[in-house]
């Protein structure tokens, strides 16, 4: 199977913040999932460097806007192997291909007379890049804000526009077609209901700046920010050319996107697709955003989350858990360094990395570090193999739905059973009563670490290597196809080093 696995491509007027890092890292997250499950996989990212808001930065530095964009975009670039992320493709939309791709997607929607040229008359945020009704709006001090408090201005300009109010049908059929492709389920509810109160024409290019791609046949005009970035999903792919192997391959793709620019992708990009000729997205999964401390994260609170300090204060596997165990994907989280070093503690100092830290120095010291897998299984012995088991499947669920939360506490629910059956077993003291018994319970240990090492690696890349190395695994063997090969032979075992050192509280 093949599987397009796509970040929204991040605005370069500011430098990158937590919220960025938590979208890339959340693909990260199921594209190697879907790598370690032999699926053919394609992770996009990059970067949004055209539109009034970043033309605007790149002023304010006194910069050109293409030095500025150079600059910003890789700081962008740069954070990735920082975050732990392996990625496909980066794509800058200032690059020659993409510019390409865009105008032939403008070209297509117009042959197919999906475009018309007139005026608009309306708000624009330009921190949002998008166009309001006044009745989505607030009055302040007599000034309009945006419900998140990002301040409007009236344009007034000349205008293409795109029909898309004669999409409103397809795209409830292509909802249901798809069987509700917009995740998670209340987001999915706000875009139809949305989308079922009627749609307007979209305004798609602007006249009254430069620093956008050019419409084609039409010197006076640039193309609307957002057709511009929704394209890039195509462009990566190799759009124009729907012939090539890739695009073949991997379109429709998944997108992830945070619960603000859902309705771009969900309403307007798949409306674009459709009156293009091409497939709809096959998903798109929105997550809510993180506050910091329970204050919203803006640049004015000064309280902005640098991906690299607290990833230095903390680690980098350490974060990443954080992010995807403390709040469900798709809601709403805070973020708190309290929390983090407790749940650091909890789950992955405690249940995981103390549970390989005994077992594998146990096994050292009195099995000649080594255990040979046995059938001779008591009942308890058999029920925790079918707690594995179906801990498995839910694990594979939860990923497939993105329940990335989920999946998480389901594997530190085995692990905190494996502990608690180390207890109740007591393999020290099988040590002189049972040597043989004791063999058989470290060997139903080593099954749950070893898979669950395995589970834990598209979360915890680096540590899940980590452990695995101590059971002689390497990293090309991490897979959901050998699984319970892995455990079929005698496990030798090396020295294990900690893990995760406790934060002290
Ligand atoms: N350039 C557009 C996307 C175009 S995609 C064709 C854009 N860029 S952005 O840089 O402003 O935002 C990128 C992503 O970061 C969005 O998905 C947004 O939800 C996410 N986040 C920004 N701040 C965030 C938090 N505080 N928390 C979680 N995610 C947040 O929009």
């Amino acid at each position: 199977m093949s599987y397009f696995i796509t970040t929204p491509i991040y605005y370069v007027n500011d430098a990158p913040h937590i919220g960025h890092a938590y979208t890339t890292i959340a693909c990260d997250i199921v594209s190697r999932y879907n790598k370690i499950d032999d699926d053919d996989t394609f992770f996009l990212t990059g970067t949004d460097e055209h539109g009034q808001k970043v033309e605007k930065a790149a002023l304010m530095q006194k910069k050109n806007p293409q030095d500025f964009v150079n600059e910003m975009s890789k700081n962008f670039r740069d954070l990735i192997p920082f975050l732990g992320c392996e990625i496909n493709d980066f794509i800058r939309t200032t690059e020659q291909r993409h510019i390409n791709a865009a105008q032939a997607l403008w070209k297509k929607l117009d042959e197919n007379n999906q475009i018309y040229l007139s005026n608009y008359e309306g708000w624009y945020s330009v921190r949002d890049e998008a166009f309001y009704q006044e009745s989505e709006l607030q009055k302040i001090d007599g000034k309009f804000f945006t419900e998140d408090g990002s301040p409007v201005e009236w344009i007034k300009e000349e205008s293409y526009f795109f029909k898309l109010s004669e999409w409103q049908d397809k795209l409830i059929e292509y909802y249901e077609q798809y069987q509700r492709p917009i995740y998670p389920e209340t987001r999915y509810n706000e875009v139809l209901s949305f989308v079922k109160g009627g749609l307007k024409d979209l305004s798609i290019s602007r006249t009254t700046f430069r620093w956008g791609v050019p419409v084609p046949n039409n010197k006076n005009h640039v193309m609307y920010v957002w057709i511009d970035a929704l394209c890039n999903y195509l462009t990566a792919i190799g759009y124009p050319d729907t012939n090539n192997s890739n695009f073949k391959k991997y379109w429709p793709g998944v997108h992830v996107v945070g619960k603000d620019i859902l309705r771009f992708h969900a309403v307007y990009w798949p409306a674009f697709l459709m009156a293009a000729d091409l497939e709809p997205p096959k998903k798109i999964f929105a997550h809510g955003w993180w506050t910091n401390e329970g204050q919203k994260i803006s640049k004015s609170l000064g309280n902005v989350i640098d991906p690299y300090e607290i990833i230095n204060e903390y680690g980098l596997d350490q974060i990443r858990y954080f992010l995807f165990r403390e709040v469900p994907f798709g809601k709403d989280g805070n973020f708190s360094k309290q929390s983090i070093a407790t749940r650091v503690n909890a789950d992955l100092s405690n249940t995981y990395g103390n549970l390989i830290q005994r077992i594998c120095t146990f096994v050292v010291k009195n099995c000649e570090s080594k255990i040979m897998p046995s059938n001779n299984l008591t009942e308890e012995d058999k029920a925790l193999e079918e707690a594995i088991e179906s801990s498995v499947i839910s694990y594979r669920y939860n990923m497939g739905e993105m329940n990335l939360d989920s999946s998480l506490k389901g594997i530190m629910v085995l692990l905190n059973e494996a502990n608690a059956y180390v207890d109740s077993q007591a393999p020290w003291k099988l040590k002189t009563t049972d040597p043989d018994r004791m063999k058989v319970v470290l060997y139903m240990v080593l099954n749950i670490i070893i898979k669950s090492s395995i589970m834990l690696y598209p979360f915890i890349p680096q540590s899940a290597e980590k452990a695995l190395s101590y059971f002689n695994i390497s990293k090309d063997k991490i897979s959901f196809n050998n699984f319970s090969l892995l455990i079929k032979n005698e496990i030798k075992i090396n020295n294990p080093e900690p893990l995760f050192p406790r934060f002290e509280l």
